[in-house]
């Protein structure tokens, strides 16, 4: 089990945020998540979900959750943050969440000792982008990103617009050539989808295969069947 960081910030597609996470908990991974004030907007917007910064819990993530271990709180870990058992797809090796705040500086993903496998931020919006880029750090999300890029760790950053303005080009060149992964929330049709969920299982495997999390999310070009 390893610490991955997920950010989730206020660009369309909380969906695909959601999905990662589950995905992430249920290959057994410990996912530190963190979300922006705008994320909670989208959020409500998109998948009708109430989230509560100051009194998160996981359960408001995945509301129709029928998780076992859901109503399992375990200590707070830093002020403003909670960890749970996660909503699972896989009994034996079910992760879990632990959430800090968008403020909390204190949180250890906000240092380099505090060893990651990666971060990604899923969606990443160009507001959010744009301070990575810029090295800004006015959140936690901006600063556990700076610390991957510093640190030479793994950063995956899943922009989503359309269409990009000149700005947000730069700003994804930038971010790619200090180091990061920029992976669009833009899923690919040869697959045969037959759902939403298709395709956001697409973009969620392409975040997993960057990771390293394996993943039978989608069928596999060349392979014919999910591997
Ligand atoms: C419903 C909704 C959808 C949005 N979609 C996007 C989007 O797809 N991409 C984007 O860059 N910003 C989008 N925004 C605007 C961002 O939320 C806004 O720029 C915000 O300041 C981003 O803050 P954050 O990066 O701290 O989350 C959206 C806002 C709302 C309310």
């Amino acid at each position: 089990m390893s610490n991955l960081i997920v950010g989730m910030t206020g660009a369309s597609g909380s969906v695909y945020a959601t999905r990662l996470v589950e995905v992430l908990v249920a290959a057994g991974q410990t996912v530190h998540l963190t979300i922006s004030p705008a994320a909670v907007e989208v959020f409500k917007k998109e998948l009708g979900v109430t989230i509560s910064l100051d009194h998160f819990d996981p359960r408001q993530l995945f509301p129709n959750d029928q998780a076992p271990d859901s109503d399992r709180r375990l200590p707070q870990t830093t002020p403003g943050a909670a960890t749970n058992p996660a909503p699972r797809a896989n009994d034996s090796t079910a992760g879990q969440i632990i959430y800090h705040h968008y403020r909390d500086y204190s949180a250890g993903i906000a240092s380099g000792s505090f060893l990651t496998s990666g971060m990604v931020i899923c969606p990443c919006s160009m507001g959010t982008l744009a301070s990575i880029a810029t090295g800004q750090s006015q959140n936690l999300i901006h600063r556990a990103a700076d610390v991957q890029l510093k640190e030479r760790r793994k950063l995956i950053v899943v922009p989503r617009e359309t269409p990009l303005s000149v700005i947000a080009l730069d700003n994804m060149k930038r971010l790619a050539e200090a180091g990061a992964v920029i992976l669009p929330a833009m899923p690919g049709f040869y697959h045969d989808p037959q759902s939403i969920s298709d395709l956001v299982d697409f973009i969620v495997a392409r975040i997993c295969d960057q990771l390293g999390v394996p993943n039978t999310l989608m069928k596999r070009w060349g392979s014919g069947v999910n591997s």
